[in-house]
Protein backbone atom coordinates (compact mmCIF):
# COMPACT_ATOMS: atom_id res chain seq x y z
CA UNK A 1 0.00 0.00 0.00
CA UNK A 2 0.87 3.60 -0.89
CA UNK A 3 -0.35 4.69 3.14
CA UNK A 4 -1.14 3.00 6.00
CA UNK A 5 -4.69 4.52 5.04
CA UNK A 6 -5.00 1.89 2.50
CA UNK A 7 -4.61 -0.54 4.66
CA UNK A 8 -7.73 0.83 6.57
CA UNK A 9 -10.59 -2.41 6.11
CA UNK A 10 -11.09 -5.46 4.12
CA UNK A 11 -10.43 -7.39 7.51
CA UNK A 12 -10.60 -11.29 7.61
CA UNK A 13 -14.07 -12.83 8.56
CA UNK A 14 -13.57 -16.17 10.62
CA UNK A 15 -15.40 -18.84 11.79
CA UNK A 16 -15.38 -19.51 15.59
CA UNK A 17 -15.30 -23.02 15.58
CA UNK A 18 -14.65 -23.97 19.10
CA UNK A 19 -17.25 -21.51 20.45
CA UNK A 20 -20.26 -22.54 17.72
CA UNK A 21 -19.59 -26.09 18.69
CA UNK A 22 -22.88 -27.61 20.24
CA UNK A 23 -24.73 -24.42 19.11
CA UNK A 24 -27.53 -23.98 16.57
CA UNK A 25 -25.50 -21.07 15.18
CA UNK A 26 -22.25 -21.50 13.72
CA UNK A 27 -20.68 -17.63 14.60
CA UNK A 28 -18.13 -15.53 12.39
CA UNK A 29 -16.22 -13.10 13.31
CA UNK A 30 -14.67 -9.82 12.01
CA UNK A 31 -11.24 -9.17 12.89
CA UNK A 32 -11.85 -5.59 13.30
CA UNK A 33 -8.80 -5.06 15.75
CA UNK A 34 -6.91 -5.71 12.28
CA UNK A 35 -7.44 -2.21 11.33
CA UNK A 36 -4.06 -0.33 11.44
CA UNK A 37 -4.90 1.77 15.01
CA UNK A 38 -6.59 -1.63 16.28
CA UNK A 39 -10.23 -0.86 16.11
CA UNK A 40 -13.45 -0.92 13.59
CA UNK A 41 -13.26 2.87 14.24
CA UNK A 42 -10.29 3.41 11.58
CA UNK A 43 -13.09 2.65 9.49
CA UNK A 44 -15.26 6.07 10.23
CA UNK A 45 -12.26 8.25 11.17
CA UNK A 46 -10.96 7.70 7.60
CA UNK A 47 -14.78 8.33 5.71
CA UNK A 48 -15.60 10.98 7.89
CA UNK A 49 -12.76 12.81 7.63
CA UNK A 50 -12.48 12.39 3.52
CA UNK A 51 -15.85 13.29 2.86
CA UNK A 52 -15.75 16.70 5.38
CA UNK A 53 -12.48 17.10 3.12
CA UNK A 54 -14.37 16.11 -0.35
CA UNK A 55 -17.46 18.74 0.50
CA UNK A 56 -15.27 21.17 1.16
CA UNK A 57 -15.82 21.06 5.33
CA UNK A 58 -12.02 21.05 6.36
CA UNK A 59 -8.52 21.62 4.84
CA UNK A 60 -4.95 20.24 6.15
CA UNK A 61 -3.60 22.95 8.89
CA UNK A 62 -7.51 22.73 10.15
CA UNK A 63 -7.49 21.23 13.84
CA UNK A 64 -10.54 18.55 14.09
CA UNK A 65 -12.00 18.30 17.78
CA UNK A 66 -13.64 14.33 19.09
CA UNK A 67 -14.89 12.97 22.42
CA UNK A 68 -13.90 9.38 21.96
CA UNK A 69 -13.39 6.69 24.53
CA UNK A 70 -10.64 5.80 22.84
CA UNK A 71 -10.58 4.03 19.11
CA UNK A 72 -11.64 6.75 17.43
CA UNK A 73 -9.05 8.62 19.23
CA UNK A 74 -6.75 6.02 17.79
CA UNK A 75 -8.10 6.36 14.40
CA UNK A 76 -8.31 9.78 13.91
CA UNK A 77 -5.09 9.89 14.61
CA UNK A 78 -3.53 8.43 12.07
CA UNK A 79 -5.67 9.93 9.41
CA UNK A 80 -5.07 13.22 10.77
CA UNK A 81 -0.92 12.43 11.30
CA UNK A 82 -1.42 10.72 7.98
CA UNK A 83 -3.20 13.94 6.34
CA UNK A 84 -1.91 17.24 8.15
CA UNK A 85 -4.94 18.08 10.57
CA UNK A 86 -3.70 18.70 13.82
CA UNK A 87 -6.33 16.91 16.57
CA UNK A 88 -7.68 17.38 19.64
CA UNK A 89 -9.26 14.66 21.74
CA UNK A 90 -11.74 14.92 25.07
CA UNK A 91 -11.53 11.58 27.03
CA UNK A 92 -13.06 10.45 29.59
CA UNK A 93 -10.10 9.88 33.06
CA UNK A 94 -11.24 6.41 33.30
CA UNK A 95 -9.98 5.24 29.96
CA UNK A 96 -7.23 3.24 29.73
CA UNK A 97 -3.54 4.86 30.43
CA UNK A 98 -2.47 2.78 27.87
CA UNK A 99 -5.00 4.53 25.36
CA UNK A 100 -4.24 7.82 26.55
CA UNK A 101 -0.24 7.55 26.13
CA UNK A 102 -0.36 6.03 23.04
CA UNK A 103 -2.72 8.80 21.88
CA UNK A 104 -0.19 11.27 23.13
CA UNK A 105 2.51 9.69 21.74
CA UNK A 106 0.98 10.66 18.25
CA UNK A 107 0.84 13.78 19.22
CA UNK A 108 -3.06 14.34 20.38
CA UNK A 109 -3.73 17.21 22.08
CA UNK A 110 -5.79 14.99 24.79
CA UNK A 111 -8.14 16.91 26.95
CA UNK A 112 -9.23 14.34 30.06
CA UNK A 113 -12.47 14.85 31.38
CA UNK A 114 -14.17 13.91 34.99
CA UNK A 115 -15.92 10.55 34.43
CA UNK A 116 -18.53 10.79 37.41
CA UNK A 117 -19.90 14.37 35.90
CA UNK A 118 -23.46 13.89 34.64
CA UNK A 119 -23.86 13.87 31.16
CA UNK A 120 -25.20 17.88 31.57
CA UNK A 121 -22.87 19.02 33.35
CA UNK A 122 -21.35 21.71 31.26
CA UNK A 123 -17.51 19.73 32.01
CA UNK A 124 -18.49 16.47 31.33
CA UNK A 125 -17.87 13.99 28.61
CA UNK A 126 -20.77 14.73 27.01
CA UNK A 127 -21.07 18.58 26.76
CA UNK A 128 -17.28 19.58 26.98
CA UNK A 129 -16.35 19.55 23.24
CA UNK A 130 -19.72 20.59 22.09
CA UNK A 131 -19.22 24.05 24.19
CA UNK A 132 -15.83 23.92 23.18
CA UNK A 133 -16.51 23.76 19.62
CA UNK A 134 -18.82 26.77 20.19
CA UNK A 135 -16.44 28.62 21.86
CA UNK A 136 -13.84 28.30 19.20
CA UNK A 137 -15.28 28.31 15.30
CA UNK A 138 -12.12 27.16 14.37
CA UNK A 139 -12.09 23.73 15.46
CA UNK A 140 -14.30 21.17 13.34
CA UNK A 141 -15.76 19.13 15.74
CA UNK A 142 -16.22 15.71 13.47
CA UNK A 143 -19.11 14.61 16.08
CA UNK A 144 -19.30 10.58 15.45
CA UNK A 145 -22.02 10.48 17.79
CA UNK A 146 -24.38 12.51 15.48
CA UNK A 147 -22.69 12.51 12.10
CA UNK A 148 -24.40 10.32 9.74
CA UNK A 149 -20.89 9.95 7.89
CA UNK A 150 -19.74 7.50 10.68
CA UNK A 151 -22.85 5.10 9.70
CA UNK A 152 -22.24 5.76 5.91
CA UNK A 153 -18.77 4.39 6.17
CA UNK A 154 -20.17 1.45 7.61
CA UNK A 155 -23.05 1.10 4.73
CA UNK A 156 -20.00 1.50 2.27
CA UNK A 157 -17.46 -0.63 3.71
CA UNK A 158 -17.91 -2.99 6.34
CA UNK A 159 -21.93 -4.12 5.27
CA UNK A 160 -20.54 -4.87 1.68
CA UNK A 161 -17.67 -6.67 3.13
CA UNK A 162 -19.25 -8.86 5.45
CA UNK A 163 -21.95 -9.59 2.60
CA UNK A 164 -19.57 -10.69 0.02
CA UNK A 165 -17.33 -12.76 2.75
CA UNK A 166 -20.25 -14.46 3.76
CA UNK A 167 -21.68 -15.08 0.41
CA UNK A 168 -24.85 -13.95 1.58
CA UNK A 169 -25.72 -16.45 4.28
CA UNK A 170 -25.79 -14.40 6.97
CA UNK A 171 -29.03 -14.39 9.35
CA UNK A 172 -28.19 -12.40 12.06
CA UNK A 173 -25.56 -9.36 13.08
CA UNK A 174 -24.94 -8.91 16.54
CA UNK A 175 -22.50 -5.60 17.42
CA UNK A 176 -21.43 -3.65 19.97
CA UNK A 177 -23.54 -1.01 20.54
CA UNK A 178 -21.88 2.69 20.63
CA UNK A 179 -22.39 5.34 18.40
CA UNK A 180 -24.60 2.27 16.56
CA UNK A 181 -22.77 3.41 13.56
CA UNK A 182 -21.09 -0.11 12.91
CA UNK A 183 -24.91 -1.96 13.36
CA UNK A 184 -27.18 0.38 12.21
CA UNK A 185 -24.86 1.20 8.79
CA UNK A 186 -23.83 -2.79 8.07
CA UNK A 187 -27.18 -3.54 9.09
CA UNK A 188 -28.90 -0.77 6.44
CA UNK A 189 -26.57 -2.10 3.54
CA UNK A 190 -27.35 -6.19 4.91
CA UNK A 191 -30.82 -5.32 5.25
CA UNK A 192 -31.60 -4.05 1.55
CA UNK A 193 -29.57 -7.31 0.69
CA UNK A 194 -32.12 -9.42 2.97
CA UNK A 195 -34.62 -7.75 4.62
CA UNK A 196 -34.67 -11.18 6.60
CA UNK A 197 -31.32 -10.49 8.36
CA UNK A 198 -31.65 -9.15 11.86
CA UNK A 199 -29.94 -6.92 13.80
CA UNK A 200 -28.70 -7.26 17.40
CA UNK A 201 -26.79 -4.55 19.26
CA UNK A 202 -25.45 -5.21 22.92
CA UNK A 203 -25.57 -2.52 25.33
CA UNK A 204 -23.51 -2.31 28.71
CA UNK A 205 -26.21 -2.59 31.53
CA UNK A 206 -26.02 1.13 32.97
CA UNK A 207 -26.50 2.70 29.47
CA UNK A 208 -29.42 4.04 28.62
CA UNK A 209 -30.04 2.42 25.35
CA UNK A 210 -31.25 -0.72 25.96
CA UNK A 211 -34.58 0.27 28.24
CA UNK A 212 -35.31 3.32 25.85
CA UNK A 213 -35.37 0.11 22.53
CA UNK A 214 -37.31 -1.87 24.54
CA UNK A 215 -39.86 0.46 26.70
CA UNK A 216 -39.21 4.15 25.43
CA UNK A 217 -37.97 4.71 29.30
CA UNK A 218 -35.02 6.78 30.09
CA UNK A 219 -33.44 5.36 32.70
CA UNK A 220 -30.74 7.38 34.94
CA UNK A 221 -27.44 6.06 33.44
CA UNK A 222 -25.55 4.23 35.94
CA UNK A 223 -21.21 3.97 35.41
CA UNK A 224 -19.89 0.67 33.57
CA UNK A 225 -16.27 -0.04 32.86
CA UNK A 226 -16.41 -1.54 29.52
CA UNK A 227 -15.40 0.71 27.02
CA UNK A 228 -16.59 1.74 23.59
CA UNK A 229 -20.25 0.58 24.19
CA UNK A 230 -23.64 2.67 25.66
CA UNK A 231 -24.10 6.23 26.85
CA UNK A 232 -25.65 8.33 28.75
CA UNK A 233 -27.45 9.67 26.15
CA UNK A 234 -29.43 9.30 23.28
CA UNK A 235 -27.67 10.62 20.04
CA UNK A 236 -28.25 11.09 16.04
CA UNK A 237 -26.14 8.10 15.17
CA UNK A 238 -27.76 5.47 17.51
CA UNK A 239 -30.80 4.90 15.15
CA UNK A 240 -32.65 2.20 17.38
CA UNK A 241 -35.38 1.49 15.07
CA UNK A 242 -33.60 -0.43 12.70
CA UNK A 243 -32.69 -2.86 15.40
CA UNK A 244 -34.68 -6.54 15.93
CA UNK A 245 -33.58 -6.55 19.35
CA UNK A 246 -31.13 -6.12 21.85
CA UNK A 247 -29.36 -7.68 24.63
CA UNK A 248 -27.65 -6.33 28.03
CA UNK A 249 -23.65 -6.66 28.89
CA UNK A 250 -22.68 -6.45 32.53
CA UNK A 251 -18.72 -5.56 32.99
CA UNK A 252 -18.27 -9.31 34.81
CA UNK A 253 -19.28 -11.08 31.48
CA UNK A 254 -17.53 -8.75 29.57
CA UNK A 255 -14.01 -8.55 31.41
C1 LIG B 1 -13.58 -1.38 19.70
C2 LIG B 1 -14.96 -0.85 19.50
N1 LIG B 1 -15.88 -1.67 18.99
C3 LIG B 1 -17.15 -1.25 18.82
C4 LIG B 1 -17.54 0.03 19.15
C5 LIG B 1 -18.96 0.42 18.96
O1 LIG B 1 -19.17 0.71 17.62
P1 LIG B 1 -20.23 1.77 17.15
O2 LIG B 1 -19.86 3.11 17.73
O3 LIG B 1 -20.13 1.75 15.66
O4 LIG B 1 -21.58 1.33 17.65
C6 LIG B 1 -16.61 0.91 19.67
C7 LIG B 1 -17.00 2.28 19.99
O5 LIG B 1 -16.26 3.07 20.51
C8 LIG B 1 -15.28 0.46 19.85
O6 LIG B 1 -14.37 1.29 20.35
Amino acid sequence: YESVLDAIGRTPIVKLGNISKGLKATIWAKLEFMNPGGSIKDRIAKYMIEKAEREGRIKPGDTILENSSGNTAMGLAIVCRQKGYKLKIVIRNTTSKEKIKMLEVLGVDVVKVDASLPPEHPESYNQYAINLAKKDPSLYYIDQHNNLDNNESHYMTTGPEIWEQMEGKIDYLIAAFGTGGTLCGAGRFLKEKNPNIKLIGLDPVGSVFYDWFKNKKMITPARYLVEGMGDELLIGTAQLDMLDDMKQVEDKKAF
